[in-house]
């Protein structure tokens, strides 16, 4: 059984993608890639079936990391599809418990914010880069870096 892996922002354009690009990009190396399957998905639908943001895919370029997916929309059956959903910032973890709890009943999915995972911030949000700088599209990656290696350190 593979571990089913969902990483969560608001548009799905700029701090998922790239959690799931740099996420693919480390597990490659790792002898337990054949056993998980990651993915992400906004909790809104505004950008559905867009690449993600040209500044956050040529930042993350600049480091290696390839961002391929397409925007997409959570939807209800991934609280049984995957079994942990970490999201970005305390209003995506908010909007899905929200959007959960309209199953009605308990789910498979444990949902968490990503720099849960991280020891090395006191911060407990990836700042939303959408209407910043190019320095904020930096600051994302390096915060997306340090919570996912130790997120895959603590998965293995
Ligand atoms: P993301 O960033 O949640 O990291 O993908 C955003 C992308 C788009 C918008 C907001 C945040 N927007 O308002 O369209």
């Amino acid at each position: 059984m593979k571990t089913k892996i969902l990483f969560v922002c608001l548009g799905n354009i700029c701090r998922s993608p790239a959690a799931e690009a740099i996420f693919i990009n480390k597990l490659k190396s790792l002898a337990i890639s054949k056993s998980i399957q990651v993915d992400s998905a906004g909790t809104g639908g505004w950008h559905v079936g867009r690449m993600a943001d040209s500044r956050m895919r040529k930042a993350a370029l600049n480091r290696g990391i390839k961002i391929e997916s397409r925007a997409r929309q959570m939807k209800l059956e991934d609280f049984d599809m995957f079994d942990l959903i970490l999201t970005m910032d305390n209003s995506n973890f908010e909007d899905v418990k929200s959007l959960g709890s309209q199953l009605g009943r308990t789910y498979k999915a444990k949902i968490s914010p990503l720099l849960s995972y991280s020891n090395n911030t006191d911060l407990l949000e990836v700042p939303d880069p959408y209407y910043g700088g190019e320095n904020g599209f930096e600051r994302v990656l390096d915060l997306l870096d340090d919570a996912i290696q130790s997120l895959l350190d603590d998965i293995q």
